[in-house]
C-alpha cells in the first residue's frame, strides 16, 4: 500500500498515532534533505517542555514531539493513574510552538500484548532515584530506545532536571550505537527557583511555598563545594536544613561526577549535586552543576 506524506499548511501540525505513520512522515522529510529533532514527553506540558521545543527548532529543520505516559517507568505503587493528562491542551500548545508532527501512540501501539524485550543500563541507573524507584530507569531506557528507533531523529532533547535520566539516555545511545545526538537542556525554573515539573501540580499552596527551598539549599551547598569544601562536611547539614524548612523526608542528597555519576568527595572534577525530597504526597527532585573547585 502506498502512503503519501500529509500535505499541510505551513503552520499546521500532523498528529500520528501509529509508528507506521510517524516513520512515513519522517522518511518524507529525510528524502527532502531535512534534519529532524525529537522531543519525547509524557505531556502535561509546561515552560520546561517549551524550552526543549525551542532548542529543537534551533537544532533541526523539523521537530517531532511525542506524548506518551509510559507505564513501564512507573512502579505499581506510583502515580500512573493520577499522572496529569491534558492531551487536547498539550496538542494546541505544541502546534502553537511550531512543532511539525506530534506522535501520540496508544499503550498497545508501544507495547503489544506479546511484548518481551527489556533495556537495562547499569552503572548510571544505580542509586540516586533508582533507590526509591528501582525499575524506573529500565522503563525510561526501553521507551526512549523505542522512540529513537521509531522516529530515527538526528537530535533528541531532554531536560537536565531529570539529570540521572539524561545520563542513562546518553549511555544507552553510546552503547547501542544509536545514530542520534542527545542534547541536554538546562532546567527551566519558576521565578522563585522551583524547577518546573508536571508533578508541581500536586503541591498544596503551603507546600508550594516550601518547595523552592530545595533549589536554594542545593545552590548553597554547590557554592561551598566550588570553594573547596568536602561534601561529607556539608551533607548532614543540608538534610537537616531541608527537614527544618518543612520537607517530610529526604530520599537523597548526593554529589556525583557530572558524566558517569560516580560519587565525589570534593569538586576535583566537574560535578553535579542531586537531591530528592518529599513534600506531602509529592516527591521533588532537582540538581545543580558544580564547577571544579578554585
Ligand atoms: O522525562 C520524561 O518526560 C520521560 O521520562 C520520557 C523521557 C519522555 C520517557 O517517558
Amino acid at each position: 500500500m502506498t502512503q503519501t506524506v500529509p500535505v499541510l499548511k505551513p503552520d499546521s501540525m500532523a498528529v500520528h498515532t501509529t509508528i507506521a505513520e510517524l516513520r512515513h512522515h519522517v522518511s518524507g522529510w529525510r528524502r527532502q534533505g531535512s534534519t529532524v529533532a525529537l522531543v519525547p514527553t509524557m505531556g502535561a506540558l509546561h515552560d520546561g517542555h517549551l524550552a526543549l521545543i525551542r532548542q529543537a527548532k534551533k537544532c533541526a529543520d523539523r521537530v517531532v514531539a511525542s506524548i506518551f505516559v509510559n507505564p513501564t517507568q512507573f512502579s505499581v505503587h506510583e502515580d500512573l493513574a493520577a499522572y496529569p493528562r491534558r492531551e487536547a491542551e498539550d496538542t494546541a500548545v505544541l502546534a502553537k510552538a511550531g512543532v511539525d508532527a506530534l506522535f501520540l501512540p496508544s499503550v498497545t501501539e508501544m507495547y503489544p500484548p506479546d511484548f518481551a524485550t527489556s533495556v537495562r543500563v547499569t552503572g548510571v541507573s544505580d542509586g540516586l532515584c533508582a533507590t526509591a524507584r528501582p525499575d524506573h530507569f529500565a522503563g525510561v531506557a526501553l521507551v526512549v530506545t523505542k522512540l529513537l528507533l521509531q522516529a530515527l531523529p538526528d537530535f533528541a532533547l531532554f531536560g537536565e532536571k531529570d539529570y540521572q535520566q539524561l545520563q542513562v539516555i546518553r549511555r544507552l545511545v553510546r552503547d547501542l550505537d544509536i545514530p542520534v545526538t542527545v542534547v541536554g537542556v538546562p532546567t527551566v525554573r519558576e521565578t522563585d527557583g522551583l524547577a518546573m515539573s508536571s508533578r508541581n501540580a500536586y503541591l498544596t499552596s503551603a507546600e508550594r511555598q516550601i518547595a523552592p527551598d530545595l533549589h536554594r539549599i542545593l545552590d548553597h551547598v554547590a557554592a561551598r563545594l566550588a570553594e573547596g569544601a568536602l561534601f561529607a562536611e556539608l551533607s548532614d547539614a543540608a538534610t537537616s536544613h531541608l527537614l527544618g524548612v518543612g520537607f517530610q523526608s529526604v530520599d537523597y542528597i548526593e554529589f556525583r561526577d557530572a558524566d558517569d555519576l560516580t560519587p565525589l568527595d570534593r569538586a576535583s572534577r566537574p560535578g553535579r549535586l542531586l537531591a530528592a525530597a518529599r513534600l506531602g504526597r509529592t516527591r521533588l527532585i532537582d540538581n545543580v552543576p558544580v564547577p571544579i573547585a578554585r
